[in-house]
């Protein structure tokens, strides 16, 4: 059940005026109309029960198609593809797409990393849905559990923000204010589309620090960068800093050993670490195992999915 919305926090509520004292980097991208509320995603799903005109002829060149999903499609003497055979062979070529494109961006070095968001920005929600990606939607759900205060009045940093992909079921759920920080131009430009963020913040986490005032925010939530490659453990740290006393620091984490690095170790003995200095509080942690596929491997050809974490903190009064 969903807690009641009624200001019970602890942390005090930050108004949008607050953040003009702001420091802000480098921000190129600064959103095109922050006012604009978040698009109408009610809208019906389009009618999937009107049969496809031309199904008996099967398509041309399913050999790209993962080997699990495309013995799906071999139709040999059975009938012709139904609709939904159809929008699963759609799917496989796209997953398979992805899964190319993913694999030709192997680094461990977040400056190359962030070149290839800036490649990848304008498609990344497609292919991020074609990969069943639930990280976003585990995370907002986790928080919501757990968050007592207004959500109208919260101010959330989006933490690698990306697309915009969390602070959109933020919206959708209540709140208003939100600043995102990214390496990515190209994904900080995507982001601002969305219209939702008061402030968009350029930087390389790790290698320059996080852009954002000290007790700052009442939400800090960070989806999909605490991995090796991406932003490095001691990130944690500046999250937890720009956090108001009593706050929530929201994050997650998906199951991977990269190089042999084990970074899901690392990370649970910093914010164990961080526990025990009496910075933060852990409040909640939720393990997936359909973090999402495995588009990172051949894995995915069997619809094999990584898991992952979603962990919750709560900022220590001082
Ligand atoms: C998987 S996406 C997640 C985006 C968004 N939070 C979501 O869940 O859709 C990872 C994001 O982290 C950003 N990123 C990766 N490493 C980073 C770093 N060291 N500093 C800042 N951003 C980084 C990428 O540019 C990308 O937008």
């Amino acid at each position: 059940m969903l807690p009641d919305q009624s200001d019970q926090s602890d942390s005090q509520q930050t108004s949008p005026d607050d953040l003009r004292g702001l420091e802000v980097f480098n921000t190129s991208t600064p959103p095109k109309n922050t006012s604009t509320p978040p698009k109408n995603t009610s809208t019906p799903p389009k009618n999937t029960s009107t049969p496809p005109k031309n199904t008996s002829t099967p398509p041309k060149n399913t050999s790209t198609l993962p080997n699990s999903l495309s013995s799906e499609i071999q139709f040999g003497s059975r009938p012709p593809p139904t609709r939904q055979r159809l929008l699963i062979m759609s799917d496989c070529s796209k997953l398979d797409k992805v899964k190319t494109f993913l694999q030709s961006y192997i680094t461990t070095d977040p400056k190359e990393r962030v070149k290839y968001y800036d490649v990848w920005a304008e498609k990344y929600e497609e292919d991020m849905s074609v990969a069943a990606y639930s990280a976003p939607t585990l995370a907002v759900n986790c928080l919501l559990s757990n968050f007592p205060g207004s959500r109208e009045a919260a101010l959330v940093l989006d933490v690698a923000c990306g697309s915009g992909l969390v602070s959109k079921l933020m919206s959708e759920l209540g709140f208003r204010h939100f600043v995102g920080v990214d390496g990515s131009k190209g994904m900080l430009e995507q982001a601002a589309k969305t219209g939702l963020y008061q402030d968009l913040r350029l930087a390389l986490l790790g290698t320059q620090p996080l852009p954002a005032q000290a007790d700052m925010f009442d939400v800090v939530i960070m989806v999909g960068a605490l991995r090796i490659g991406f932003a490095p453990v001691s990130v944690v740290r500046e999250l937890c800093h720009a956090t108001k006393p009593g706050g929530l620091v929201c994050m997650t984490r998906i199951d991977y050993t990269e190089s042999g690095y084990d970074y899901k170790a690392d990370l649970e003995r910093e914010l164990q670490l961080m526990e025990e200095e009496g910075l933060w509080t852990r409040i909640d942690t939720e393990e997936t195992d359909k973090y999402m596929l495995d588009v990172y491997t051949d894995n995915v050809k069997h619809g094999i999915y990584r898991a992952g974490r979603v962990y919750l903190y709560k900022k220590s009064l001082r």
